[in-house]
C-alpha cells in the first residue's frame, strides 16, 4: 500500500466546506450521504463538546504515547494534554487541526498515509467516531496501523454498534437552512452510529441549501468486522466493552521487534507550538 495520500480520497473530502463550516459552528447538521441517499448524521456537537465520561474511559486505557487519528476538532489529544500525557492529532483537515490547536491540543495537519512522527514507536493509537472508516480500506489503514505503533502497542477502535461491513462512495453534506432533526434511527458513535435514512427535509436529500462535498470512499465495521480484518495482520482483542450506546474494541499487535524509544513528549509538542499556526495551514507538515 502506498503511503502517500492520493487526490480525490478521504483526506482531501474532509478539507471540504460542509465540514469546516460545521467546525467552526460547533454544530451540524452534517452528514455522509451514500450514493443511493441514504444518509448518517455526523455528531458534530459531541465533537465539538469536551470529552465526556465514555471518551475518558476510552483515555484512561491508553497506555504510552498517544497518536489520535482524525483527530477532528481534538477534544480527545486536548484532554490527553491535561493530563499531562504524550499525546499528538493528526488530521487532514485544517478546520480541525486549527480548532484542536487553538484549545491547546497538539496536532497535525497530515493524513495517516503520510509520514508522521514517531513511526513505530507509539503507545497507543485511536480510531474512534467512526475514524475505522478513514481512507475506505479497513485493511490498509490496520495495515498502516501496525507500523505506527510500537512493538505490542495498543490500537482502541469505535465500532459501529450494528453487525456491519460496508466500504462505500460518500460525500459530505451539509444544510445550512434546513429544519433539523436527522429523521432517522438516531445514531450512537458518530460517523460509526446506526445511521438515518431521512434528510432535513424528509425526503432523504438534505434541503435545498444543503452544500455538497465530492465523493469518497469510507467504511463502517462492527465488532466481528473489525476483528476479521484485524486478526490476519497479527492484532488480537484485549477488550472489548460499550458505554454510552458506543461501541470500542481494544487491540494489540503480535509485533515485537524494535528497540526504537517512544516519542518524546517534548518533540512531539514542540513541533507543533514551534510553528506559527497560519488560517490555511494551522499546524504545517514539516
Ligand atoms: C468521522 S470524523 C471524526 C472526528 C473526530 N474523531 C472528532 O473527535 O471530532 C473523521 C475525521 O477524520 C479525518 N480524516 C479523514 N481522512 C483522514 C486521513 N487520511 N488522515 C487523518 N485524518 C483523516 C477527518 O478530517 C475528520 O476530522
Amino acid at each position: 500500500m502506498s503511503t502517500v495520500a492520493m487526490p480525490g480520497t478521504a483526506e482531501h473530502s474532509w478539507s471540504a466546506d460542509p465540514y469546516a463550516d460545521a467546525l467552526r459552528a460547533g454544530r451540524g447538521p452534517l452528514f455522509l450521504r451514500r450514493s443511493d441517499g441514504w444518509l448518517l448524521p455526523l455528531e458534530v456537537e459531541r465533537w465539538c463538546a469536551r470529552a465526556d465520561a465514555v471518551d475518558r474511559e476510552v483515555l484512561d486505557r491508553c497506555e504510552g504515547a498517544v497518536l489520535d487519528v482524525g483527530c477532528g476538532p481534538g477534544r480527545l489529544v486536548v484532554e490527553l494534554a491535561a493530563r499531562g500525557r504524550t499525546a499528538l492529532g493528526i488530521d487532514v483537515s485544517s478546520a480541525a487541526v486549527a480548532h484542536t490547536v487553538g484549545l491547546g491540543g497538539p496536532a497535525l495537519l497530515r493524513s495517516v498515509f503520510e509520514p508522521l512522527p514517531g513511526e513505530g514507536r507509539w503507545g497507543s493509537a485511536l480510531l474512534v467516531d467512526g475514524n475505522l472508516g478513514i481512507g475506505g480500506d479497513p485493511g490498509a489503514l490496520l495495515e498502516r496501523l501496525t507500523r505506527l505503533l510500537a512493538p505490542g502497542g495498543l490500537l482502541i477502535a469505535e465500532t459501529d454498534p450494528l453487525d456491519i461491513d460496508e466500504r462505500a462512495s460518500v460525500r459530505l453534506v451539509g444544510v445550512t437552512g434546513g429544519t433539523g432533526g436527522t429523521g432517522g434511527t438516531g445514531g450512537t458513535g458518530g460517523a460509526g452510529s446506526t445511521g438515518a435514512t431521512g434528510g432535513t427535509d424528509g425526503t432523504g436529500r438534505p434541503g435545498d441549501q444543503g452544500t455538497c462535498g465530492t465523493p469518497f470512499p469510507w467504511a463502517r465495521l462492527g465488532t466481528p468486522a473489525l476483528i476479521r480484518y484485524a486478526r490476519p495482520l497479527g492484532w488480537h482483542t484485549v477488550a472489548q466493552w460499550s458505554a454510552g450506546g458506543r461501541c470500542f474494541l481494544a487491540l494489540r499487535n503480535r509485533r515485537t521487534s524494535s528497540s526504537a524509544e517512544p516519542p518524546k513528549s517534548t518533540a512531539v509538542i514542540n513541533s507543533q507550538r514551534a510553528r506559527k499556526p497560519s488560517a490555511d495551514r494551522p499546524v504545517a507538515a514539516g
